[in-house]
């Protein structure tokens, strides 16, 4: 294989001095997490603080029909009190949080680990006012401003299970997600302030509620001041409930088996499912991937810019940097606005040591020109770090030369929602980087690489084919909530005897990883989530559509787009204007991130006699590589393929 003759980089002999895990080390501690999970997770459990210490470690089947992972079971905690309260005493007076407000006129904010926890508790004990208590869900619907941070560590103060919506979503995809998680109460905000633009998130949360049960209570936060229409019982003022409530709040008992939170996420059919995250476990695995991955050290001033509402934000942004009392960025704007310097100007004004993005943000900037970096002081950044999606040379280069001047290792992380931390990534002061590869895996982490249809392990190197892990550690998802039978489908039902992750991967003459995208029928699009089933049944939830069918396809920022085969009812003109308004159609039933970029008019689709659409063809078309069909000839009808090619959208 080619990739081992890439350009390598160790890491600095600095770094290797001074990082918390190098080489030897990595090797050492990799090998006792395999050959002694129970004995290492139990020597990590003591990064954090039990009320009760647990006894027991690792108690894990993954056999279909049996699936039940649990960590640390008989032990108890609780989550905020971790990230806050054990603080109190060495670091009351650092700052926990530093807020950078969507426009650079405004002011930051710097929020001591005092201040977060009187916040926490006053949010934590209004909750408890509107009726909520131990494992009861809470949806938030926020933007990206302290007031999130403050509403999850208070669903985990006082034991209910938050369930974030991502700001960008769809009243309708909120409606869904309330009912789905049968939630108590939406803590919303007045309005959401992006790049310069409000979202009207008030308004989108009274759409959604409309499908709602009439219980359902609604808590406010005030962020811009807009207008908003109130429904009197129903909606709290969240400012006026907090100049008023208590600023402690004593945190309930968990065991290490409740859940912690719940995070619909997209998969290859259906309607997104709930992942479900507990306590105790997830805690020690966000904790630990902070502390090693982006070799945090006291003092450091860390930023994810992912936000909240996807799993980044959970693990990096909150969880995993607060329980080991860092200094953690939370950013409300976008990479673009005023300009595209804005993040390289924050990264100078917070004096910035780690910094986390997405592949797609790189790409996007890159595109800008060097001029907006090279006004920036960025000799504050120590590390690097990448996310979401794999990550092609050029940005890579890129982000090692123009942003960390060639001092800064890369992190290229690889994880899910589904997995709650990294489970493979270069270690900077250990592994020689190579751009692209996700490397080694993390301590505990059994990575196989399975033959797709034998399911047989490819043993040896080099090697390709889909990715499951052998076996559990203590961040992996629980279940699918309220369906755990799903779970143990989705999961545990292909390759039995292993966590199935629905990517493909190889392994390099060297033993390195390289993540080669999804095998199933969920697309990355910008780094984000989206089952294809979602975008077509929103698609045919049209009354002039008959059929679709969406497939990804390479997009030079965006990593993959989202392109539409569609079939009209009879009598329906494929006009311009029907592609505007089916595009529109799609943004409001799920949101704008599920905006379909290409939609091809399809008199028919490739279909098998059994009426199964080879999606295979499709995505050949859609990436503009139609020479490559294979064989057709068990279409029903064969000649739909070459209308689609003749009239496919996406042409070089
Ligand atoms: C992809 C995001 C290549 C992968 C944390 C995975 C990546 C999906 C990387 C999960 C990476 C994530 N290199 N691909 N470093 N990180 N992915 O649940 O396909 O939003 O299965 O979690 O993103 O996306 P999710």
């Amino acid at each position: 294989m080619s990739d081992t003759a890439a350009k390598t980089y160790p890491p600095s002999d600095a770094m290797a001095a001074n990082a918390h895990v190098d080489a030897t080390k990595y090797d050492a501690m990799y090998a006792a997490s395999i050959s002694d999970p129970d004995g290492f997770w139990r020597e990590q459990g003591a990064r954090i603080d039990w009320i009760k210490p647990f006894t027991q470690v690792k108690d894990v089947d993954f056999t279909l029909g049996n699936v039940s992972i649990n960590w640390y079971a008989d032990g108890q905690l609780n989550v905020a009190a971790n990230c806050i309260d054990r603080h109190l005493e060495t670091r009351g007076d650092q700052t926990a949080i530093i807020w950078e407000p969507d426009s650079p006129e405004d002011e930051a904010l710097h929020i001591t680990y005092k201040e977060l926890h009187a916040q926490t508790c006053k949010m934590a004990n209004i909750l408890r006012d509107l009726g909520v208590s131990k494992g009861d869900r809470v949806i938030i619907y926020l933007p990206m401003i302290p007031e999130a941070a403050y509403a999850m560590l208070a669903c985990a103060r006082i034991g209910a299970i938050h369930s974030i919506v991502f700001a960008g979503f769809s009243p309708d995809a909120l409606a869904a997600r309330v009912n789905g998680s049968e939630a108590k109460v939406v803590i919303t905000a007045d309005e959401a302030p992006r790049g310069g633009r409000n979202t009207p998130l008030k308004t989108n949360a009274d759409q959604a509620l409309l499908h709602c049960k009439d219980t359902v209570k609604c808590l406010v936060v005030k962020r811009t001041g807009g207008q908003t229409t109130w429904v009197d019982g129903r909606d709290h003022d969240y400012n006026a409930l907090a100049a008023d409530a208590a600023d402690t709040c004593t945190p309930e008992v968990m065991d290490a088996e409740d859940p912690l939170f719940i995070l619909y996420t997209s998969g290859s059919t259906g309607q997104p499912k709930g992942v479900v995250h507990t306590t105790g476990g997830y805690l020690v695995y966000a904790a630990m991937t902070h502390e090693v991955t982006f070799d945090y050290h006291d003092g450091d001033i860390y930023w994810c810019t992912a936000d909240v509402g996807w799993v980044t934000g959970h693990s990096y942004i909150v969880y995993g940097p607060l329980a080991n009392g860092a200094t953690t960025l939370m950013f409300e704007g976008v990479p673009t606005y005023p300009d595209a310097s804005r993040f390289w100007q924050v990264c100078e004004k917070h004096k910035v040591n780690q910094f986390y993005t997405a592949p797609t943000a790189l790409r996007a900037l890159m595109g800008q020109g060097n001029s907006f970096v090279e006004k920036c002081d960025l000799s504050s950044l120590k590390l690097l770090g990448t996310v979401g999606e794999p990550i092609n040379p050029e940005a890579w280069n890129w982000y090692n030369e123009i942003i960390g001047g060639g001092r800064c290792p890369i992190v290229d992380t690889w994880w899910q929602t589904e997995t709650g931390g990294h489970l493979m990534t270069p270690l900077p002061g250990a592994h020689a980087m190579k751009p692209g590869s996700a490397m080694k895996p993390f301590f505990g982490i059994k990575p196989v690489i399975l033959e797709p249809t034998t399911a047989e392990e490819l043993q040896g190197n080099p090697v390709e084919g889909v990715l499951c892990i052998a076996d559990s550690w203590p961040g992996q998802m629980r279940s699918v909530w309220g369906d755990h039978e799903r779970f143990e489908k989705t999961y545990f039902a292909d390759y039995p005897g292993y966590y199935f992750t629905g990517d493909g991967a190889k392994r390099d003459a060297d033993g390195d990883y390289w993540i080669t995208g999804r095998v199933d029928d969920v697309i990355n699009v910008s780094g984000h989530r989206m089952g294809t089933a979602e975008v077509e049944s929103a698609l045919v939830a049209h009354p002039k559509v008959a059929e679709a069918a969406t497939v990804g396809y390479p997009h030079d920022i965006k990593g993959q787009g989202i392109y539409c085969y569609v079939t009209l009812m009879g009598g329906q003109e494929p006009t311009e204007e029907l592609r505007k308004e089916l595009r529109t159609w799609v943004r409001t039933e799920i949101g704008p991130i599920a905006s379909p970029d290409l939609i091809q008019w399809a008199p028919g689709l490739p279909k098998t006699r059994s009426g199964k659409i080879m999606r295979r063809i499709l995505r050949k078309i859609a990436e503009d590589d139609f020479g490559a069909l294979g064989d057709t000839s068990t279409l029903a009808d064969p000649s739909v393929v070459d209308d689609l090619i003749e009239n496919r959208m996406n042409r070089s």
